[in-house]
């Protein structure tokens, strides 16, 4: 082993591109080894060979299609096995962006199977080892889609609320340990993601598109200042702390055990 033995081990999955490629690059700066998850095993092998020659860590590739249930069986037993690992980005994702009724079934399922699935799986499969340290860190990739949707994001969306509310959760479940959560909610950003959803980058608002660096810098930017929940490209804090601070208190209104006046016949 090579790098910084304190780092240990990161995990990063969708590492052969896009938000993933700089993850794992940002990673191999801080000192630590990887274990890299994808599909294209000649786009991991440039990447390993690269990071591995200027940072001098070690870098291991897991070729994984996290769809199938055989390859992300392989993976999480992968995982389970590797106490070295000390951090899990979940940032492996698939969408496509069209209506339901344009959306082949399989197309539907392997959003649920990678965005969802493949995520909980993993999860599982790093967290009793960071609860018998006491110490890991996981960070979830989810989207603002996670919280809105569109006409063309109905599945993509459903999946990335999963991510948001299992975050969540998670935070929850191991509030008072060293572990810790983050959820991460990019918008729009500029990567193969759109070609891959049907939906070209060209055709968006080009004022709106933020870079792969400017948002995994961001997003680990968020993790140093302790965040939970960080959203890169949202400049006013207090739009942030207004939607928790709702989500919260339309949890609690909901609480009443008795219809609302509004449903009660007179
Ligand atoms: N770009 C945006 O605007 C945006 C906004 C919000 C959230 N996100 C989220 O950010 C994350 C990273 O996506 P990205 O934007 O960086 O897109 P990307 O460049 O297309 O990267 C997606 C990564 O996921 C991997 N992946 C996809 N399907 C897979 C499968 N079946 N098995 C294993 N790996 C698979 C891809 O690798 P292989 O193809 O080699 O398998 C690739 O490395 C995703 O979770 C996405 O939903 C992106």
């Amino acid at each position: 082993m090579n790098g910084n033995k304190e780092m240990g081990t990161a995990v990063v999955t969708g590492a052969s591109s896009g938000l993933g490629e700089v993850f794992a690059e940002r990673l191999a700066k801080r000192g630590y080894n990887l274990k890299l998850v994808a599909r294209r095993k000649d786009r991991l092998e440039s990447i390993a060979d690269k990071l591995q020659s200027k940072y001098g860590i070690t870098v291991t590739n897991l070729v994984a299609d996290l769809g199938s249930e055989t390859d992300l069986k392989n993976v999480v037993n992968d995982l389970s096995a590797d106490k070295s690992i000390t951090l899990l980005i979940n940032n492996a994702g698939t969408s496509t962006l069209a209506s339901t009724t344009t959306t082949s079934v399989a197309k539907q399922k392997a959003m649920v199977d990678v965005n969802i699935t493949a995520l909980m799986l993993l999860s599982n499969a790093v967290i009793p080892n960071f609860v018998e340290k006491n110490e890991g860190t996981l960070i979830n990739i989810a989207s603002v889609l996670g919280f809105y949707s569109l006409p063309i994001s109905a599945v993509y969306s459903g999946t990335k609320g999963f991510v948001v509310q299992y975050t969540h959760g998670l935070q929850e479940e191991l509030k008072g340990t060293n572990i810790r959560v983050q959820l991460v909610n990019p918008a729009t950003t500029a990567t193969e993601i759109w070609e891959v959803g049907g939906v070209p980058l060209s055709a968006l608002d080009q004022a709106t598109i933020m870079t792969t660096e400017n948002c995994v810098d961001a997003a680990l930017s968020g993790l140093d200042q302790g965040e939970l929940a960080t959203h890169p490209s949202v400049n006013d804090q207090k739009l942030i702390d207004a939607y928790e601070d709702a989500r919260i208190k339309l949890f609690q209104g909901s609480q009443s055990g008795r219809p609302a006046d509004r449903y009660i016949q007179n």
